[in-house]
């Protein structure tokens, strides 16, 4: 159920009545405060504005209110203040959806028209660990995969990970190195060392560095041995970083990498076509894209290099080519990617370029869902104490280290299984549900203090409730089945209840629209609080009567419904005891 878009439709069929033209929208949102009813029209004012009638906006609005067929499902429509129109839900009409959500497996959510939606996410580099800096490319993308693949759409998760560039002669020359010193075992183990060590030998080392040039003209050319070399170190790279997406709870798999070497042999008829086009041109040697809608300091055309005079690729082509191949081959209907926002201008240039030679048409959206830097408490990137980028296995650790004192505080004589199944759940579903429940668009402060406590939008407390809500369910000694009888919905916390267990479908439709899992925290919290409140003032196993106490054991089952599945489209694991 979508209270939202039914409204929504009510009311611009209301319009439409009153004569107002269809480009005109009323703005149907969920009411700030309970005052001011469950949904509310704050756009009439502006309407009326439009329409060149300010002083009677409430004539409007009334005439409005007497247009709108909401009977039996509004119990009250108001107008209050200049113009606004407060619409306030029947309880009988919430009861019926109630009881059809609860009697849906999508939780009473709608199909959707399909679409095949490519999201670009995680993109590690090779031959280097995956440091903080992935982490939120990661599991916001993982998490907006999840919401738009409930929803019913066909998602393909494109892995872009770093693995072709000018680096990979030096680094396969080092493999090569140590391979002839028997120590491949435990240097390519250490993926940070042995990208540095590389990096060392490249600068101080001629012979090397003529080497690893060598092998890169090579490893373009399809050499075989050098293919061989070059996909070890994607593979072990890649199974170290599969570790971690198994850890994180994050849905890819090896099946998903599609790393940037994937696009390599697209590249020469791209650089071919662009200029064919009349849009890519040599410049000194190099062949560039000169884009009016980005200027540089001198205010001329900026020129985008997408082939350099060494005959080498850049970044930027790979974006151009990675476009046109989730457009043409994989037939998206919709690509998102999840980037820090520092490289948007490489996007825009990438995608401008894209757009220009048609290789994506408008109607295909290509989004930049960016984020902003995770911070140390002193406002600065996030750091270890020495200085250096977190490795996102070390996070982990922490943070398995840090929930099992939480938990041993608590509850000290826990036996061992629960106790390490715990510290995985809470521990992996902090450092995610604290980054998730953040709007990505801007930097936030990462804080292992506020992430885990039992009280506020955190996971535990979350986490928690949701055992409250199954324990009192089993407590009842009914199974689902034999929760009979209507939903009656009297008090008002009831209703309020109510209308947000209905909201989870405008909820995660949201989510999946603007990639902003941070609106499921904010709901999943608030139906947190709500049901919390009710189960403090209300008896559901003591209510007077079997009839009542059924009822509310019914909006505790979508309750838990609800929290579980919301939490598991974050990549959030629930536990039944804690
Ligand atoms: N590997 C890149 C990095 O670590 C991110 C790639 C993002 N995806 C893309 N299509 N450019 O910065």
């Amino acid at each position: 159920m979508n209270i939202h878009t039914l409204l929504s439709v009510k009311v611009f069929q209301a319009l439409a009545a009153a004569g107002v033209p269809e480009a005109y929208n009323a703005q149907v949102r969920q009411s700030a405060k309970i005052e001011f009813g469950d949904y509310q029209a704050n756009g009439i004012m502006a309407i009326s504005k439009k329409l060149g009638m300010p002083t009677s906006t409430q004539q409007l609005a009334k005439k409005i209110v007497s247009l709108l067929e909401l009977d039996g499902i509004a119990r009250k429509v108001e107008v209050a203040g200049p113009g606004f129109i407060n619409i306030f839900l029947a309880p009988q009409w919430l009861e019926v959806q109630i009881t059809e959500a609860l009697s849906s497996p999508r939780l009473g959510a709608a199909h959707v028209i399909p679409q095949t939606i490519v999201v670009d996410y995680s993109a590690p580099n090779v031959a280097k660990e995956m440091h903080v800096g992935h982490l939120r490319s990661t599991i916001i993308g993982d998490a907006t995969v999840r919401t738009l693949t409930f929803l019913g759409h066909n998602v393909i998760r494109a892995n872009h990970v770093g693995d072709w560039g000018t680096q990979f002669g030096m680094l396969i020359a080092h493999l090569k190195k140590i391979q002839s010193n028997a120590e491949e075992k435990m240097q390519l183990f250490n993926l940070e060392n042995f990208y540095r060590e590389a990096k060392k030998n490249y600068d101080k080392d001629p012979f090397f560095a003529e080497c690893a040039r060598n092998y890169v003209v090579k490893l373009q050319s399809g050499d075989d041995h050098c293919r061989q070399m070059w996909r070890k170190l994607v593979d072990v790279t890649m199974a170290q970083n599969q570790k971690i997406y198994d850890r994180l709870n994050v849905s890819l798999t090896h099946n998903d990498i599609m790393g940037e070497s994937f696009y390599n042999d697209m590249l020469p008829d791209i650089v071919a076509d662009l200029k064919a086009k009349g849009l890519a041109v040599e410049s000194e040697g190099a062949t560039m894209v000169f884009l009016d809608n980005f200027k540089n300091k001198e205010g001329e055309a900026m020129g985008v290099i997408i082939q350099k005079k060494d005959g080498a690729y850049l970044y930027t082509t790979t974006d151009i080519a990675c476009a046109k191949y989730r457009y043409e081959t994989l037939k998206a209907d919709r690509i998102i990617y999840y980037i820090d926002s520092r490289q948007h201008q490489h996007l825009m240039q990438a995608w401008t370029i894209v757009r220009k030679a048609g290789y994506v048409p408008e109607s295909v959206p290509l989004e930049h869902h960016m984020f902003g830097m995770m911070l140390g408490k002193d406002g600065k990137p996030f750091k270890t104490r020495t200085g250096a980028t977190v490795k996102l296995t070390e996070l982990l650790n922490e943070a398995l280290e840090r929930a099992r004192c939480l938990i041993t505080g608590k509850n000290p004589n826990m036996n061992a299984d629960e106790l390490e199944q715990l510290v995985q759940i809470i521990g992996i579903g902090a450092i995610k549900y604290a980054d998730l429940s953040k709007n990505r668009t801007t930097n936030y402060v990462f804080d292992w203090d506020n992430m885990l406590k039992f009280k506020g939008n955190t996971v535990p407390y979350m986490q928690y409730a949701y055992t409250r809500v199954s324990s009192v369910l089993k407590r009842s000694g009914q199974d689902e089945q034999q929760i009979t009888g209507n939903v009656q919905l009297i008090t008002e916390q009831e209703i309020q209840l109510a209308v947000r267990l209905l909201q989870f479908e405008e909820t995660i439709t949201t989510v999946a629209r603007d990639g902003t899992p941070h609106v499921l925290c904010d709901y999943l919290y608030d139906l947190t609080v709500l049901f919390s409140s009710f189960y403090e003032h209300y008896p559901i196993l003591n209510a007077e009567n079997k009839a009542l106490c059924h009822s509310r054991l019914k909006l505790a089952l979508l309750t838990a419904r609800t929290l579980k599945q919301g939490l598991n489209l974050l990549g959030i694991n629930t536990v039944e005891r804690m």
